[in-house]
């Protein structure tokens, strides 16, 4: 059996990985400036999360949701401190497109409505209703195509109330920053007006938070950089350090009831002794503070040149918009600088490196960026 070709692949197999850095099969030392799509947040092979994993899994691997499974409670309680959100609550599912399809269900049991409005240049997932909120119709199948949804521009906010105001919406759904669609960052003063918005009109704000959450922008979510509250919060990627795992956090106002929301694997054992570590490892190592001054200094220190255009985002969720087709730049930082980074369209180089990047790792960068521009 041959595997469904789907992925365009390059021709490097990385076999081991530490830190910011990854080996190939041949011995290449690679840095990580993607984290495999922003899912490791905390460093690749970190001590303190190998040792939990393997902990768990000599213990119990995997029950069903039948049963009380104390390390989800632990891990509600611990990211309701972590992420300023104590008095909401948590459901754990398995990935990114999961925790949005459980949010806009939420949306649409809550309110009775079935109708979203999303954002041009969206990425949200590729199950059902997350694939049908997503601005891209190469991947939306007919089949995805029957939702009810609306398409606005980011940052006008009349032209959201227009939608809202004929009554039938049950929730807008919108990225902390715009992560496939090119590192687009909503206003602050545009979030504000989409959570009045949303209030007036009886939609709940559903903030994905799946790429630029979790300490990503140097904030535990970009949302909170314009100080909303959204009804509901989604996670994924780097919440686990790559096992997969993700989740919601639901505002007290939703009520649950039994039967709602469920699935098979989310809030497994080792995914929670994942999550755990993961949480514990940003605290104690402040990776939040370091997304932040890395990324400041990263953003600060990227050579200024005719080919760049503008370079975006906040943290280390950076996107360089250059003015001509990115493709050769990143084939030769890959295999002559020997550095991962990752893509937004054919202009855009989206760095999403793991939270724990340093100062020097970011300054290698810099220096083969200038070497290959
Ligand atoms: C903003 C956003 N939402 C949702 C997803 C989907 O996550 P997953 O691939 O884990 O389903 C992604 C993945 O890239 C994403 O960037």
């Amino acid at each position: 059996m041959e595997l469904f070709d789907v992925y365009s692949l390059f021709d490097v197999t990385p076999v081991r990985a530490k830190g910011c850095r990854i080996w190939d099969d041949k011995g290449q030392e690679y840095l990580d400036l993607y984290g495999g799509h922003a899912v490791i947040s905390v460093g690749h092979s970190h001590p303190r999360y190998v040792e939990a994993l393997k902990d768990q899994l000599d213990l119990i691997g995997f029950y069903s949701n039948s049963v009380k499974n104390p390390l989800q409670e632990q891990l509600a309680h611990e990211l309701g401190e972590a992420s300023g959100y104590p008095d909401y609550s948590l459901f754990l599912d398995n990935s990114g497109a999961e925790s949005n399809e459980n949010a806009l269900k939420l949306a649409s049991f809550h309110t009775g409505k079935d109708r979203i409005i999303a954002f041009h240049r969206s990425f949200h997932g590729r199950t059902s209703g997350a694939v049908a909120v997503t601005d891209n119709p190469k991947i939306v199948s007919p089949f995805n195509a029957n939702h009810k949804v609306t398409f606005c521009d980011l940052n006008d906010a009349e032209g959201v109330e227009r939608e809202l105001a004929k009554g039938d919406v049950a929730g807008v759904i919108i990225e902390g920053i715009q992560g496939c669609g090119g590192i687009h960052v909503p206003s602050d003063a545009f979030m504000r007006e989409l959570e009045a918005l949303c209030h007036r009109y009886g939609a709940l704000l559903l903030l994905d938070e799946v790429q630029s959450g979790y300490g990503r922008t140097g904030r535990f979510f970009a949302h909170q950089w314009a100080g909303v509250r959204p009804d509901v919060i989604t996670m994924g990627k780097g919440i686990a350090n790559g096992f997969p795992c993700g989740g919601i956090l639901i505002a007290p106002h939703i009520l649950a009831s039994k039967g709602m929301l469920g699935t098979t694997f989310g809030g497994n054992y080792l995914a929670m002794a994942a999550a755990l570590a993961v949480l514990a490892i940003i605290r104690d190592e402040d990776l939040v503070g370091n997304a932040l001054r890395v990324g400041e200094y990263l953003k600060a220190n990227i050579p200024s040149s005719t080919l760049i255009r503008e370079v975006r985002g906040r943290g280390l969720m950076l996107g360089m918009e250059f003015t001509c087709p990115i493709a050769d730049i990143r084939r030769k930082l890959l295999f002559e600088k020997h550095i991962f980074t990752g893509v937004a369209g054919s202009d855009m180089i989206r760095l999403l490196a793991p939270l724990c990047l340093s100062q020097a790792e970011a300054g290698q960068f810099i220096t083969a960026l200038k070497e290959v521009l």
